[in-house]
């Protein structure tokens, strides 16, 4: 039964994103994670992931998708603070369910992803990680602009 709970509410974590203003996502605006999180990608808006899955990829940046991206411990806990404090609250996670790391296999990402993506566009991106070569106000917190 226990079980059976945690599997409905982690279901949960498909609700889309709270947007701040109509399809305004806030952008990144606190320096240090715009310099160190935007070094390989776009800085990733707060507001696409919440509190726990800030804090899960903040703990383990030595093992970050392939990639050592470690930083100094003051550096990195000033990061943590400034994505866990500006988070989406609309999720819902159970205690039991591992957090989310990646926006893009969120059910909601999938969902507005599954169609009106080309081929064409998909080749150009690589990867749907990378956000801004698709959206081209990405970085300034725009998502519905093709
Ligand atoms: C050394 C390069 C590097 C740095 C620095 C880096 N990342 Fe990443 N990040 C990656 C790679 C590689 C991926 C996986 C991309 C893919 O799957 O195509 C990734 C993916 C992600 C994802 C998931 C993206 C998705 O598809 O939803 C998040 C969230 C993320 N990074 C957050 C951060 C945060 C927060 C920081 C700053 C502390 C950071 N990254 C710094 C290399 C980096
Ligand atoms: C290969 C191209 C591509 C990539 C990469 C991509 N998207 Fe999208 N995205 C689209 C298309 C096409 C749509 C549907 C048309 C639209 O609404 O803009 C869409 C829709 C969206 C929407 C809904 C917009 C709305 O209000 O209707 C959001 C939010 C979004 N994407 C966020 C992201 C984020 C965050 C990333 C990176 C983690 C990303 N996208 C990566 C192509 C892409």
């Amino acid at each position: 039964m226990k079980a059976l709970t945690t599997v409905a509410i982690a279901l949960l974590v498909g609700a889309a994103p709270v947007h701040a203003d109509g399809d305004w996502i806030r952008p990144v605006t606190h320096a240090a994670t715009q310099e160190e999180c935007g070094a390989c990608h776009m800085a990733y808006p707060a507001g696409f992931l919440p509190a726990r899955s800030w804090s899960a990829i903040m703990g383990d940046l030595e093992n970050h998708f392939g990639e050592n991206a470690q930083l100094d411990e003051a550096t990195r806990a000033e990061i943590e603070a400034y994505l866990v404090s500006n988070a989406s609250k609309g999720f819902r996670l159970s205690v039991f369910s591992t957090p989310p790391i990646k926006i893009s296999e969120l059910r909601w990402f999938k969902h507005e992803h599954s169609h009106e993506v080309s081929s064409a566009m998909m080749r150009k991106a690589k990867s749907f990680s990378n956000c801004a070569a698709c959206h081209r106000g990405a970085e300034q917190g725009y998502f519905d602009d093709d």
